[in-house]
C-alpha cells in the first residue's frame, strides 16, 4: 500500500516536472523570436510572426490536452447513454479529409454500442484513437480499422492500423505522458504525446480497461472496453 503510494506520488512529480518543461519549450522559443524582432533590424518580420504563430498555437494544444486530462481525471462530468458506434463515425468523419491527405483508409464496422458516460469525452477519446491510427502509419496505403461491439456485459471500441513492427515492450511505454513513441516512424505530426494518455484516463474515469497489442504484421491494436449500458437503462 505504502509502495503503491510512494510510486503514485513520485509518477506525479513526474508528470509535473515533464509538463513544465513541455510548457517552457514553445515559450522559451517565442522569448528568442521576440528578441530577435526586437534588435534585429534586418530579420524578416513575416516570417518571426508565422513562427510565433506555430509555437503559440503548440503552447495552446499542450495546455488544453493538460486541461482535458485533469478533467477527465476528476470524474467531474455527467454521465448520459452513449453509443459508441456514432461516435466512431462521427470522429471517422471529421477525420476523413486527414487520411485522404495522408494515403490512408479508414473501413468502420459494428452496430449500437450502448454504454454510459461523458458524450464529450468519449468523442474526444476515439478521435484521439483513430487520429493517431492515421498520423502513425506508413504514409500511403495504410488503413485504419475502427470497429464497435457488444460483450455479454461490456461494450468494446477496436481502433487498428497498419505500420510498422513494434514490441510489446515499447507498446506498452506509449501511454506514458508526454512519450513519443519510436523515433523510426516517419511522420510529419509533431504531437505533444498526451493523446494516449488522455485516452487512458477517460477510460479509467469510465471504470473500463485499455489494452494496447502490437499487430503481427505491424502496427497497433488499440481497445477499449466500457461497462454495457444494459444494465443501466
Ligand atoms: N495507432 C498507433 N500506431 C503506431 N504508433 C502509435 C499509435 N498511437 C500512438 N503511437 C505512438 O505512441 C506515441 C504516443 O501517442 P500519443 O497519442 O500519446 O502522442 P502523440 O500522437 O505523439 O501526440 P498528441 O498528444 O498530439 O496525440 C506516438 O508518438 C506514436 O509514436
Ligand atoms: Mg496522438
Amino acid at each position: 500500500m505504502l509502495a503503491r503510494l510512494e510510486a503514485h506520488v513520485a509518477e506525479q512529480r513526474r508528470f509535473a516536472a515533464n509538463a513544465s518543461h513541455e510548457l517552457r519549450t514553445p515559450l522559451a522559443i517565442s522569448k528568442t523570436l521576440l528578441d530577435l524582432a526586437r534588435t534585429d533590424p534586418t530579420c524578416d518580420t513575416g516570417e518571426i510572426i508565422d513562427r510565433l504563430h506555430t509555437v503559440n498555437t503548440r503552447a495552446i494544444d499542450l495546455t488544453e490536452a493538460l486541461l482535458l486530462l485533469s478533467r477527465a481525471d476528476q470524474r467531474a462530468f455527467i454521465r448520459v447513454p452513449v453509443d459508441l458506434s456514432l461516435l466512431a463515425e462521427e470522429a471517422t468523419e471529421t477525420l476523413l479529409p486527414l487520411a485522404e491527405r495522408n494515403g490512408v483508409t479508414i473501413e468502420t464496422s459494428g452496430d449500437v454500442t450502448p454504454t454510459i458516460g461523458s458524450q464529450a469525452l468519449l468523442l474526444q477519446l476515439t478521435m484521439n484513437l483513430v487520429h493517431n491510427a492515421i498520423v502513425h502509419n506508413p504514409p500511403e496505403h495504410g488503413t485504419v480499422w475502427v470497429h464497435t461491439g457488444v460483450r455479454p456485459r461490456s461494450v468494446v471500441l477496436t481502433v487498428e492500423n497498419t505500420g510498422e513492427r513494434l514490441t510489446p515492450q515499447l507498446v506498452s511505454t506509449l501511454t506514458e505522458p508526454f512519450r513519443r513513441g519510436t523515433e523510426r516512424i516517419r511522420t510529419d505530426h509533431a504531437g505533444v504525446g498526451l493523446g494516449l494518455a488522455i485516452v487512458k484516463t477517460i477510460t479509467r474515469a469510465h471504470d473500463g480497461t485499455l489494452t494496447l497489442t502490437p499487430r503481427p504484421a505491424g502496427g497497433i491494436r488499440i481497445t477499449v472496453e466500457l461497462p454495457a449500458a444494459a444494465r443501466l437503462t
